[in-house]
């Protein structure tokens, strides 16, 4: 039996809306939103009356891509969080709209989950390459850093996590310093690839565990710059390739220290990637030196499938519909983390 699931996403700025069959991708339209890059980041209030805009036209294309008809529909997925309120709000209220009116089940979904089972999405339904239960999945994006153990599709630990910055906050805050424009990540990322790595060393955090700090890294390369500017007030021009270089290897040598430190402990040799820093090249490939290294078995989604979009929604909302767990028209969104 086939089961079609609309997934919708609004956690921060971009409206997505994604159907499946099952556990097959039909469509998935994404609306980003260009208002902020004037901002420096993205402006909430802003955020939400975009999503208001983009809503209704953005799932009806990924109805309409899918090829089926509204009424085929079995259940609706919406994120529920964490993500801005307001940009929440949206998708939730929508996602509610729709249910009642079509008469069918409502799926909440954890965002960060979302991201985690982009892993399963398929393309088709032979493609067959994802990581097995329990797998350790580092999840970086803009607003998190996670080590997340993950024992089945709905089960999942937190086994560390960042005590402040993100790994993708950390790109961007130090991005700024540079004066380079948001999101400064992907920028640090194409300047590091010029740059000599071991041009300049940045302090790593020492935090227990597997947790992770990044707040640290920010001041030290404000320092590091504000002394260097004064001696030579073109530093960062004529360094800005050594410096992102530098700083991107700090960051990915942190991340991995953790990560490494948890598969050893843990034995567990599936290593998988998400969120939307796991687009950086630097990252992918240290994950990716890991199969020869430490023996594992690495995933790294479509780019597609790594930043915020509603396809991961619709694949959690299949396998919580396969479990029928769904929620009343009481449900209200979360802005916080909530695992
Ligand atoms: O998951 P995501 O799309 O959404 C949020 O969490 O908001 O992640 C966005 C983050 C931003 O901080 C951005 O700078 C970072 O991912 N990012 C990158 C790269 N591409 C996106 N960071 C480093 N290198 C990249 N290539």
């Amino acid at each position: 039996m086939s089961t079609i699931i609309l997934g919708i996403e609004s956690s921060c700025d971009d409206t997505s809306a994604s159907v499946f069959r099952n556990d097959v991708i039909l469509s998935n339209v994404v609306a980003n939103q260009k208002v902020h890059e004037e901002y420096g980041g993205v402006v909430p209030e802003l955020a939400s009356r975009a999503h208001q805009q983009n809503i209704i036209p953005v799932v009806e294309k990924a109805i309409k891509d899918a090829g089926v008809d509204k009424n085929d529909i079995d259940a609706v997925a919406f994120t529920r969080g964490p993500g801005l309120m307001g940009s929440l709000l949206v998708g939730t209220s929508f996602a509610k709209g729709f249910a009642m009116a079509n008469n069918i089940p409502l799926i909440e979904i954890n965002h960060l989950h979302a991201h985690i089972l982009a892993h399963f999405i398929k393309e088709d339904e032979d493609y067959n390459h994802h990581p097995e239960f329990p797998f350790l999945c580092l999840l970086v994006s803009g607003g998190n850093s996670q080590i997340v153990l993950v024992k089945d599709y709905l089960e999942m630990e937190v086994i560390g996590q960042t005590i402040d910055d993100a790994a993708g906050e950390a790109f961007d805050k130090c991005a700024k310093i540079l004066g380079l424009p948001y999101p400064g990540g992907p920028l640090i990322d194409k300047l590091a690839k010029e740059g000599n790595p071991d041009a300049f060393v940045f302090n790593k955090p020492r935090i227990a565990e597997y947790d992770y700090s990044f707040s640290g890294l920010k001041t030290s390369v404000l320092y590091f710059l504000r002394d260097q500017l004064k001696q030579n007030p073109n530093f960062i021009e004529e360094n800005k390739e050594d410096i992102c270089a530098s700083l991107q290897k700090t960051i990915i040598s942190i991340l991995m220290d953790k990560l490494v430190k948890a598969s050893k402990d843990t034995g567990i040799k599936h290593i998988a990637l998400a969120g939307g820093v796991s687009a950086n090249s630097g990252l992918r490939e240290s994950i990716l030196a890991g199969e020869k290294k430490y023996k594992w078995k690495t995933f790294i989604p479509k780019f597609a499938y790594t930043t915020d979009n509603a396809a991961m929604v619709a694949i959690n909302g299949f396998y919580k519909y396969i479990k029928q767990e769904f929620v009343g028209q009481e449900v209200a969104p979360y802005s916080r983390v909530q695992f």
